[in-house]
């Protein structure tokens, strides 16, 4: 059975309060509830975790390999700047998707870059909390595949 990490970065545990128009009213545990529900449909296994700070995120990457098969991360404001996340997804190899709530490219202009992009296999974003769904889909036919 695939297993897949989905880590979200800082301040995405306020989701349904934060900014609903930009991010959804659903909450972060509301989301990770239909994840749950849609990996058991696909036959994978799920862990999810948040946390707001760089170097925990980084140590949940580092310490997958060999427990994961793919990662869902949505780095939020790291997405952005953190060179040592994307360090820590190239070290591990991991096929990783970019989620995001937001449609960051019609957002301002520094979150038009992501740093972590060139790590992963693809991108889904712009769909609210459906974004972490389509995602999901998206990796485990990806890991099918291989
Ligand atoms: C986000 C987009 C980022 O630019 C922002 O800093 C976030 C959330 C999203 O899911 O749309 O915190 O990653």
């Amino acid at each position: 059975m695939r297993r897949i990490l989905c880590i979200s970065g800082p301040n995405l545990r306020l989701l349904g309060t934060r900014e609903p128009g930009v991010y959804g009213k659903e909450t972060l545990a509301e989301i990770h509830g239909r994840l749950t529900a849609r990996a058991s449909e696909l036959g994978v296994t799920l862990e999810a975790q948040q946390s707001n700070r760089e170097g925990e995120i980084v140590d949940f990457i580092g310490a997958a390999r060999g427990k994961f098969d793919g990662i869902l991360l949505n780095a939020a404001a790291y997405t952005h700047t953190s060179i040592a996340i994307l360090d820590a997804l190239l070290a591990i190899g991991i096929p990783t998707v970019e989620v995001h709530l937001s449609n960051p490219e019609a957002r301002e202009p520094f979150r038009r870059r992501s740093i972590i992009a060139r790590a992963c296999i693809g991108k889904v974003s712009g769909f609210r909390g459906d974004s972490y769904v389509l995602a999901l889909d998206g990796l485990v036919g990806y890991l099918s595949k291989k």
